[in-house]
């Protein structure tokens, strides 16, 4: 039987969603779907959603089913996760199960999400589904070895929240999550460009400011940095304008929110039980997710709270790595898996 099975790895994140198939990565996309109100069936799924993005009429909403870390609309979670899949040709469906599947799923996923994450699953072919939480997906892929009597410290942060979990012994011994992420420094950078230089930008546009300049440290530089410009419309008269952005900027822009991931892991290290807390200082704590990536972050959270970050490697993709290894080694893993 084990012969015909095909494996398939999903990262259901609230940002982004990637599939690995056949030992590759097959789809990597943003978690949108665009359904036609009148008849309710999906336009789009993921690049071509978010294509329509702000630029959409009455009769086309696009969506993000997954918000805050769990699932905010699930009718529309389950037209994603089923559209997803079938951008890959697996042969598999609900009248011919036949893929093995391992989904991570946000750490805050109540029990009806993993109703509805399974269900959409089984829909698309799945005769044997399991859920991992997104920190030990991001602890394995990050190569870390979760079942060892050792702790391990691992921070998310991802497009809707930013998880920290400690991990030892195959388990999550203490974690914390806050509705503080990519969203909001996008957000942040909207509303400070509103303030500092009178200028309307749009969601996208933010978020290209942040992942283009977007800097944790108050003096960083980058030799033969290019300026970044920014166009738009004038808040007050409407007419076009032009702003030079600078690591400052930003660094203003995103200062309290990265203020209160600070406090956040500030208070996890305070609950982490002595023994776990010296392997922690020994071992470092590692950083996932695309929130990982802004410039400075790990150099402004070692010397905050004293202990190493460190970025992990290709930060965005660590966590359908780790779902990837999970679903390779299911025999291994299974007391870490959700059934
Ligand atoms: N280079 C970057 N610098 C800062 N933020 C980034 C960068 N690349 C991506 N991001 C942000 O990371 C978030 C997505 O991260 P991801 O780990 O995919 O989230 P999720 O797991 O919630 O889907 C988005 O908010 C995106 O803007
Ligand atoms: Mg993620």
């Amino acid at each position: 039987m084990s012969f015909f099975t095909k494996e398939l790895a999903m990262d259901l994140g609230t940002a982004n969603t990637l599939i690995i198939y056949n030992d590759k990565i097959v789809v990597d996309e943003p978690s949108i779907v665009a359904i036609d109100q009148r008849t309710g069936k999906v336009m789009a799924i993921g690049k071509d959603a978010r294509q329509m993005q702000g630029r959409t009429h009455e009769n086309i909403r696009t969506i993000r089913p997954l918000k805050d870390g769990v699932i905010a609309d699930y009718t529309a979670a389950e037209m994603m996760i089923r559209g997803m899949i079938k951008k890959i040709k697996t042969g598999a469906s609900l009248f011919n199960p036949s893929l093995k599947m391992v989904i991570c799923i946000p750490s805050g996923s109540t029990n009806v999400d993993i109703r509805t994450v399974r269900d959409s699953a089984e829909n698309s072919g799945g005769r044997e589904v399991f859920m991992i939480y997104e920190p030990m997906a991001a602890a394995i892929g990050i190569g870390l070895d979760v079942e060892a009597p050792e702790g391990q410290m691992v921070v998310d942060i991802g497009g809707g929240t930013t998880e920290a979990a400690v991990i030892s012994l195959g388990g999550i011994v203490c974690s914390d999550t806050l509705k503080i992420a990519g969203d909001v420094l996008s957000d942040d950078i909207k509303n400070y460009m509103r303030a500092q230089y009178n200028i309307k930008v749009g969601d996208r546009t933010a978020e290209e400011i942040k992942i283009s300049v977007g800097c944790a440290l108050e003096n960083y530089s980058e030799p033969e940095a290019e300026p970044y410009v920014v166009h738009g419309p004038d808040v007050s008269t409407s007419m076009p304008i032009s702003v030079e952005i600078s690591y400052r900027d930003t660094f203003e822009a995103l200062d309290k929110s990265i203020n209160k991931i600070e406090t956040m892991l500030h208070q996890l290290l305070e609950r982490i039980p002595p023994e776990l807390y010296s392997d922690i200082v020994k071992n470092g704590i590692y950083l996932a997710g695309g929130g990982a990536m802004i410039r400075g972050l790990d150099q402004r959270l070692s010397e905050k709270l004293k202990i190493k970050f460190q970025v992990a490697e290709d930060p965005l993709r660590a966590v359908a790595r780790g779902t990837g290894k999970a679903l390779k080694n299911t025999e291994k893993f299974m007391n870490l898996l959700i059934r």
